[in-house]
């Protein structure tokens, strides 16, 4: 699990991070951690500044090396990175002729410490572990000890900033690199609420990407512990443009795009229409068909024959873009509209190639974490699947420069992005012109969260709370 957020913070970021906190002159006698501190990219930077600062101070070396002992800590939980962190400090410190310094350094998870209001400065870049990649140990530990944790898919990072948050002292500042997610994800509010008092200051990379392998952007956040004003200035990377922005004016998510929510019109997208994530098998390997044959009753998968009446197109934003056809294997019925399931016994015996099919991937099918009550053969989440028999719309969770909206037939299964079905009055032909229109495009690049590169990640709430 720790392995995966083991990127660590290019040396330019490193110099924008310690210079949003302030971290220039007169720094002896500051008490400083990095938190997580991996090879210690930012605690050399650190040690470097710390002793030319001191130097420049006419501090003495022996008192520098005292200082350093004191005032400089670190935390990483992983030995190795831990080492090496420690061999990279006593080079730059040897680099100004101070030797043996017993460092600060601890080979902890700081998660499970005490520090608060220890600390003149806490400044790092933390691990960024998603809901979905913690272990259930883990889960219930944030949960229990963190408020940031307590509702929802939390981020692991959420403890982190809510705990260097809490070890700074009544005067201290927190400089943090972190997903710019923590901006707009729902369940990043309860963190949102925590940090804003004091938050003075957001450098947003925007669609500028420090970390290939990350999912969505960075930004850099500063929080003054003695200062709790009413607005925070906010530096967009990407445009070059710095503006202050109201703390009053943000509701749950923090936009600072110039959308003007106040002039909406009054008509909700949600109460027209119902915009939902598609299905969601929890193991697509067994369930959608990429390589087949299609026979007179049947489809052929490798050496397996399975039952028509159990196919259906299956549909995601990727493949309709690449134009490529595939198939799900559709484990319900609708009777009169409405979802029949069936049973285990009835399932096996009008289909038992696609039983044994399916048997194939049993292990895996059985240890999905799936809803309550959900039979070995069906979709971990049965929530899109009530809906679904009727003529629908389809988009990305992921819009790039225009929205791209797809019209599917009522047999298709639309197993990734987000479906649109309608409630009341308007058509789907409506729909889709609402969801193609200009202002709907610059509502997304209001509300959106950076992903890759230009493109930003919207949610099925984003499109119902939509006012047109
Ligand atoms: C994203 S890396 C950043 C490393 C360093 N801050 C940098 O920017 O170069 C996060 C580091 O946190 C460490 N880590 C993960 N969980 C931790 C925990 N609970 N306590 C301390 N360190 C942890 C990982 O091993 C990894 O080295």
């Amino acid at each position: 699990m720790i392995e995966k957020c083991q990127v660590f913070t290019p040396s330019q970021n490193v110099i924008e991070l310690l210079d949003a906190a302030g971290y220039k002159r007169d720094l002896y006698g500051k008490k400083i951690i990095e938190n997580a501190c991996g090879d210690g990219n930012i605690l050399v930077e650190i040690v470097r500044r710390y002793i030319e600062d001191s130097l420049n101070n006419n501090i003495n070396l022996d008192k520098i090396k005292e200082g350093l002992e004191v005032d400089i800590h670190g935390a990483e939980i992983d030995e190795q990175h831990y080492f090496k962190c420690l061999a990279n400090l006593d080079e730059m410190a040897s680099s100004f002729g101070i030797l043996n310094v017993n460092w600060k350094i601890l080979n902890l998870d700081f998660l499970k410490q005490n520090f608060d209001g220890q600390f003149d400065y806490v400044i790092g870049n933390p691990p960024y572990i998603n809901y979905r990649e913690l272990n259930d140990e883990t889960r219930a530990y944030l949960r229990e000890n963190f408020t940031s944790c307590k509702f929802g898919k939390f981020d692991y990072f959420y403890a982190f900033v809510e705990a260097s948050f809490k070890s700074i002292s009544s005067t201290g500042k927190l400089a943090y690199l972190i997903p710019n997610s923590l901006f707009k994800n729902v369940f990043a509010q309860e963190l949102r609420g925590i940090i804003l008092p004091h938050l003075v200051r957001i450098i947003d990379y925007t669609s500028h990407k420090l970390f290939s392998q990350a999912l969505t952007s960075s930004a850099i956040i500063v929080c003054d512990k003695k200062i709790s004003s009413k607005n925070f200035e906010y530096k967009d990377i990407k445009k070059g443009s710095t503006t202050v922005i109201q703390k009053e004016t943000l509701d749950k998510k923090w936009i600072f795009e110039n959308y003007n929510f106040e002039s909406e019109p009054k008509r909700r997208f949600g109460d027209y229409f119902s915009a939902a994530i598609s299905v969601a098998t929890l193991f697509n390997k067994a369930y959608i068909l990429k390589e087949f044959k299609e026979e007179e009753n049947h489809v052929c998968v490798g050496r397996f024959r399975i039952e028509n009446d159990l196919i259906r197109r299956g549909i995601s934003p990727r493949s309709l873009n690449s134009k490529k056809s595939e198939l799900i294997i559709f484990p319900y019925k609708y009777v009169n509209s409405k979802l029949v399931r069936y049973s285990n016994e009835d399932f096996n015996k009008s289909f038992p190639e696609a039983t044994k099919y399916l048997c194939n991937f049993s292990e895996e099918l059985r240890n999905r974490k799936s809803d309550k009550n959900t039979k070995w053969f069906e979709y971990g989440r049965s929530q899109a699947l009530a809906h679904l028999n009727q003529p629908k719309l389809l988009l990305s969770t992921v819009v790039t420069k225009e929205v791209k909206v797809y019209e599917l037939t009522k047999d298709c299964i639309p197993y990734s992005g987000i479906y649109i079905v309608p409630k009341k009055e308007l058509t789907l032909i409506q729909a889709k012109e609402i969801l193609e229109s200009k202002a709907f495009n610059e509502y997304v690049r209001a509300i959106g969260i950076n992903a890759n590169g230009n493109s930003l990640r919207i949610t099925a709430v984003d499109i119902n709370n939509y006012r047109f």
